[in-house]
């Protein structure tokens, strides 16, 4: 029997909340389906920061190395100035741990009430596959003259070939295995690079060689198609239909997935992966730590419960992360009124009971 050791960081405001009923789905899915979890939970966040002014020190790291993948909940802390926990947590992880695939579907769920007028689960559902570790998010930069009239800010967009290259491939793989036609959706598999070829011609340059070097030798079976970031967001709107996988750099990434997620129901639903293919991964919501709502039980634990159900397709339980994916869409189509905090009809813990009652048969 496999046994997965598995690290929990709930996090701040209503992230333990929302990690609790995704472990507790996690939980039922492992006596189901015949594996093992071997769970330990860590206190990073506000409020260790704030009484011990440590975010994720280097010794965590190293510890979070020896996990086959970490349950993220959430960070951010209303008594702490933007920017800390972020960059000490969250970047600090997915840098140090080199996850440099941020893997996050947009797909619809039934029930789901979407603001794009006419479309469905059958015309919202494709993946994004943002790169993670390069871009605006390197830190490169800096001030000069600051605090004068003269100050000068720079922050520069850096992408290596050796990135560029490590992120189309995990996409091409991605669209290969996953792709409309490979899940029976459609004729074809189809990669889709966003970029911003005609402005950023250095560094979508990059991409774009790289893009058309790589699909042309090793994947003669996936449609490559372009689009500038810009237009993209039209088409997101408009034609969701048209996506299968999506790829592209950290920051445009990083805005077009709220974009996305919104389409797709919003931060109640919205899950994505931080994934280092050779190493550990981190699985988290999308969304923020909605402080104001923490211990009311009105939040929506679904987007943690997807980020779990991610964590294990990406461990190789397939079976169970079908089977719950298959339980969450019976809970938005037929148990919930909406997917907002304190509008679901029911508490945080109860959405947590359906799940798992519905993995369990
Ligand atoms: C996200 C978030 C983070 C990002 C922030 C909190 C640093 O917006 O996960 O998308 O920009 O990557
Ligand atoms: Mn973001």
């Amino acid at each position: 029997m496999s046994t997965y050791r598995i690290a929990v960081i709930g996090g701040d405001g209503t992230g333990p909340e929302v990690t609790a009923e995704a472990v507790k789905v996690m939980n039922a899915a492992a006596a189901k389906f015949g594996f093992k979890t071997d769970q330990v939970t860590f206190d990073f966040g506000g409020e260790r920061y704030l009484r011990t002014g440590e975010t994720l020190p280097d010794s965590a790291v190293e510890e979070l190395r020896a996990f086959d993948a970490i349950l993220l909940g959430a960070i951010g802390h209303p008594d702490v100035k933007p920017g800390i926990l972020e960059k000490g947590i969250l970047l600090k992880a997915r840098f140090e741990l080199d996850q440099y695939i941020n893997l996050r579907p947009v797909k619809l769920y039934p029930g789901v009430a979407t603001p794009l007028k006419d479309k469905g689960p059958e015309e919202i559902d494709y993946v994004v596959v943002r790169e993670n570790t390069g871009d605006l998010y390197t830190g490169a930069g800096g001030f000069t003259m600051k605090g004068t009239p003269h100050e000068t800010a720079i922050q520069t967009a850096m992408y290596t070939r050796f990135q560029v290259d490590r992120c189309l491939r995990y996409a091409f793989e991605y669209a290969h295995k996953y792709g409309k036609k490979a899940r029976g959706r459609g004729k074809e598999n189809t990669l889709g690079l966003v970029g911003k070829t005609n402005v950023l011609t250095y560094v979508y340059d990059l991409w774009e060689r790289a893009f058309h070097e790589m699909g042309q030798k090793d994947y003669p079976d996936v449609r490559r198609d372009y689009y500038h970031v810009d237009a993209c967001c039209m088409w997101m709107v408009k034609n969701p239909e048209w996506f299968d996988v999506l790829v592209t750099g950290n920051m445009f990434g990083d805005i077009i997935t709220d974009l996305g997620a919104i389409t797709q129901g919003g931060m109640g639903i919205a899950a994505g992966g931080n994934i280092n293919p050779e190493g550990v991964s981190m699985f988290e919501p999308i969304g923020g730590s909605a402080p104001k709502y923490t211990g009311q039980g009105v939040i929506n634990p679904l987007a943690a419960i997807c980020a779990m159900q991610m964590m294990l397709q990406t461990l190789g339980q397939e079976a169970a992360a079908i089977k719950i994916e298959e339980a969450v869409k019976t809970v938005t189509s037929t148990k919930l009124k909406s997917l907002a905090a304190g509008r679901m009809g029911c508490s945080t813990s109860q959405v947590g009971d359906m799940v798992a009652e519905l993995v369990a048969q």
